[in-house]
């Protein structure tokens, strides 16, 4: 199979009227990743190359497509004509002459890139046509494979089946792979003379059984080929999704004490040894080094974790959170766009945005770095083993040295230099008994307003 070339032409031009969203369907995201992206990822996998088919002013789908694998070709369907109709959209890809030819939708994203492979060893084999079978619980609306053996005759769609074929347990996934040099030939005389008047790719089976081709059935189980046309089945792929990453990163060895409360992203990515306490969310584009540990609570957001690091309870991870090995991000505390270098703290109550927190220093509770002006961001540099009080502001731009200290509840303009001690606020003033005469000052008003 390793010489032989694949192209898939992924199904994109539903509209996806019954999600109820301005997005398009295959926009959807399960695991922080699009629907699409799901897909050609499979095919990237099963090492095929793509051609996208969307609908008119599908711009953010064709966008996506190519964010995802920069070489895919789009093809637009303008008239939703029916499923061979959209393949033959992409005919010119097909015309290259590519070995293997998959027809995959665009909102199947569990599809596995081990079952596509199964499809292109049947190909390999000598069928002229392999198409993906599940049983499903309840087979309504789905295509009735008609069987000889274990030949493939035809697909009944439902609508056109007769009782007895609608008894039928294995249905079409909708999955098909194609020997390249027969599947124009088979395509093009597909015609729309049914119920519906679509153009059936379904039609392909019986067509090549009639020029005395094979057609085979690859089965499989349902979940590979879950498509989702409602926000329930968008949640309800989500959980199937989650409970593979979850299997996946258990046995690339995290410890997750309460695996169904841990949310991850199709990209998370961990070291050895890492722990994760309950509840914790892992939006995309995170990684966890070696023996780092994710207490409860916290919320991770394309940042990475450095090893032994530990985080939360109750922590915030924002974009360009980068900590080094050791450090530890407390409860409350919010980092964002910030290198936090070996060994550095900050455990209580901080915003630490813009910013770098030297090694080995200490960032106190409640501290904070005044970023943002209304207009601009600003940069904070603090340098190793600086030491930042308790509730201090730092007002970006602001650098603070190696070793200085910042005195608490100091509100911080100007820069602090190496070894120095900044104290900015105001000194405590006492008045004796003054809280005593107030408040006889005031029992006194309101006798007066009683009188
Ligand atoms: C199709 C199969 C059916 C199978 C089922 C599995 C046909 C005729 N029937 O039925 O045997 O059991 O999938 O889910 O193929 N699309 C286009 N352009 C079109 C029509 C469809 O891009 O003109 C795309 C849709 O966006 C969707 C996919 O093709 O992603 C399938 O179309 P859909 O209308 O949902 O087919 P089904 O009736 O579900
Ligand atoms: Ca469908």
């Amino acid at each position: 199979m390793a010489d032989r070339t694949c192209l898939a032409i992924v199904l994109a031009a539903g509209e996806g009227t019954r999600m109820r969203s301005a997005r398009p369907k295959v926009l959807h995201e399960i695991a922080s990743r699009s629907l699409l992206a799901h897909v050609l990822d499979a095919v990237r996998a099963a090492g095929g190359t793509a051609a996208v088919v969307v609908g008119p002013d599908a711009d953010a789908v064709a966008a996506e497509a190519r964010r995802v694998l920069p070489g895919a070709d789009i093809f637009v369907q303008s008239e939703r004509l029916g499923t061979a109709h959209a393949v033959l959209a992409a005919k010119t890809a097909i015309a290259r002459g590519a070995d293997d030819v998959l027809v995959i939708y665009g909102d199947t994203p569990l599809i596995r890139p081990q079952t596509l492979r199964r499809m292109r060893d049947a190909l390999a084999g000598g069928a002229a046509i392999a198409v993906l079978g599940f049983r499903p619980q309840d087979p309504a609306g789905y295509g009735r494979l008609v069987l000889d053996g274990a030949e493939l005759v035809a697909i009944r769609e439902e609508i056109d089946a007769s009782a007895a074929e609608r008894l039928i347990a294995v249905c079409n996934g909708g999955l098909m792979a194609f020997a390249g040099k027969s599947a124009l030939p088979i395509l093009e005389k597909i015609d729309r003379n049914n119920r519906k008047s679509e153009f059936y790719l379904t039609d392909a089976v019986a067509i090549a059984r009639a020029m005395k081709l094979r057609a085979v059935v690859i089965e499989t189980e349902e979940d590979d080929v879950r498509g989702i046309n409602t926000k329930a089945q968008l949640a309800e792929t989500e959980a199937v999704l989650q409970q593979r990453l979850r299997k996946a990163a258990m046995a690339a060895g995290v410890t997750l004490v309460a695996p169904e409360t841990v949310f991850l992203s199709a990209d998370t990515t961990f070291g050895r040894d890492v722990s994760v306490e309950p509840v914790v969310v892992f939006g995309p584009g995170v990684m966890v080094e070696d023996n780092a540990v994710i207490r409860s609570f916290s919320h991770l957001d394309r940042a990475h974790v450095g090893k032994g690091a530990l985080v939360g309870p109750y922590a915030r991870l924002r974009p360009g959170a980068r900590l080094g090995a050791d450090v530890h991000i407390g409860n409350f505390v919010e980092i964002k766009e910030a290198v936090i270098e070996d060994g550095a703290k900050a455990n209580h109550l901080a915003y630490i945005g813009d910013a770098r927190l030297g090694a080995g220093s200490n960032f106190g509770a409640g501290a904070i770095v005044c970023n943002y002006d209304g207009v601009t961001k600003h940069r904070t540099d603090i340098g190793k083993g600086a030491f930042i009080g308790s509730n201090a502001s730092l007002v970006a731009p602001v650098s603070v040295g190696d070793g200085a200290y910042v005195a608490t509840g100091s509100v911080i303009t100007h820069d602090v230099p190496a070894d120095g001690l900044a104290i900015a606020r105001e000194r405590q003033v006492i008045k004796e008994n003054r809280a005593a005469r107030l408040k006889a000052l005031k029992g006194a008003g309101k006798k007066k307003a009683a009188e």
